[in-house]
């Protein structure tokens, strides 16, 4: 109850709030060294409630341009809270099937929307970030399976460096994934638009081939008058 009426009074006046935080300082109250005394539960929602009013970014609000929100609206907040009270253990059939099932059902959906092949496998991240990391782990490990080599088991020191072409809009966490896969920040190639809309690489000056897979694919295609432009 006190936490609806407080997320209420919160969502109520989201539309006329300035985004940035009211006050200098958010968080003041809670800041300080570890307390040696535990907090009764409901004076700490009471006092998280009270930092949230004053010091939240508005950012679930129509006056926030930025970033990809749409965790604060009416059903995400409904499906949000019903998660917490669930609290399934989400990754497998056995400690949820219903997890596992509405995951399935998300990506067929997902699927049919992308107009993706049906026999596609998927998987639902935690957020963007994650799935960043998750595609780039799969592109190593299709790099090496190029080169006879399980990079899960072996790792990648017998490989030659995975290549990585990107536009110039590359986000930071696909940066920060490929360090932690040991791709490698560095190897990014950054592409730029030509005059014809196709995509170059700076340095090579070449247009690059979306139908391109391996090494050989591109020539492969090009002799079937497969090349494409991107
Ligand atoms: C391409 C890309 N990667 C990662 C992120 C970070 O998202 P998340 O907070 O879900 O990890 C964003 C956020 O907009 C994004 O656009």
């Amino acid at each position: 109850m006190l936490v609806a009426e407080g997320a209420a009074r919160y969502l109520d006046q989201l539309d006329d709030a300035a985004v940035s935080p009211p006050i200098a300082e958010p968080g003041a109250a809670l800041a300080g060294p570890l307390p040696s005394k535990g907090t009764d539960a409901l004076e700490a929602v009471r006092l998280l409630l009270t930092e949230a009013e004053q010091g939240a970014t508005r950012s679930a609000g129509p006056r926030f341009f930025h970033f990809v929100m749409g965790g604060g609206t009416p059903a995400a907040v409904a499906a949000d809270w019903l998660t917490s009270a669930l609290d399934q253990i989400a990754f497998n059939w056995v400690s949820s099937p219903l997890a596992v099932r509405i995951e399935q059902i998300t990506l067929g959906w997902l699927k049919e929307l992308f107009g993706l092949p049906s026999d596609w496998s998927g998987v639902l991240t935690t957020g963007a970030t994650m799935a960043n990391f998750t595609c780039l782990a799969a592109a190593r490990r299709w790099w090496g399976q190029q080169h006879g080599v399980d990079v899960e088991a072996a790792g990648l020191a017998s490989l030659p460096p995975v290549p990585v072409l990107s536009s110039g809009h590359i986000h930071a966490s696909a940066l920060k994934a490929l360090a932690e896969l040991g791709i490698g920040r560095a190897q990014v190639r950054t592409l730029t638009p030509g005059p014809d809309r196709s995509t170059r690489s700076p340095r090579a000056g070449g247009s690059i081939d979306r139908q391109a897979h391996g090494p050989g694919d591109r020539d492969r295609h090009r002799r079937r008058g497969q090349r494409r432009r991107v």
